[in-house]
């Protein structure tokens, strides 16, 4: 689904950016252009970047490698 019309960038675009590292509005913008035109997608992303969003992030970093013996 197209999220950003101004710059025809899809909700699957944003999320592999999301699942890169790009975790913010600014960041979207800069490495796919989504959000950079009028703005009204803007929310939608933000709404999107909160699904892979910082939880994610914080249970990857606290979680031990699956081949680490316990
Ligand atoms: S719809 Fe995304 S900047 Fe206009």
């Amino acid at each position: 689904m197209i999220v950003c019309l101004c710059k025809g960038v899809s909700s699957r675009t944003i999320l592999d950016e999301a699942r890169r590292g790009h975790c913010t509005v600014k960041q979207i913008r800069q490495s796919c252009q989504a959000g950079s035109g009028c703005g009204a997608c803007v929310r939608q992303i933000r709404q999107l970047l909160e699904t892979v969003g910082p939880a994610r992030h914080e249970r990857s970093e606290t979680t031990p490698p699956a081949s680490e013996p316990s």
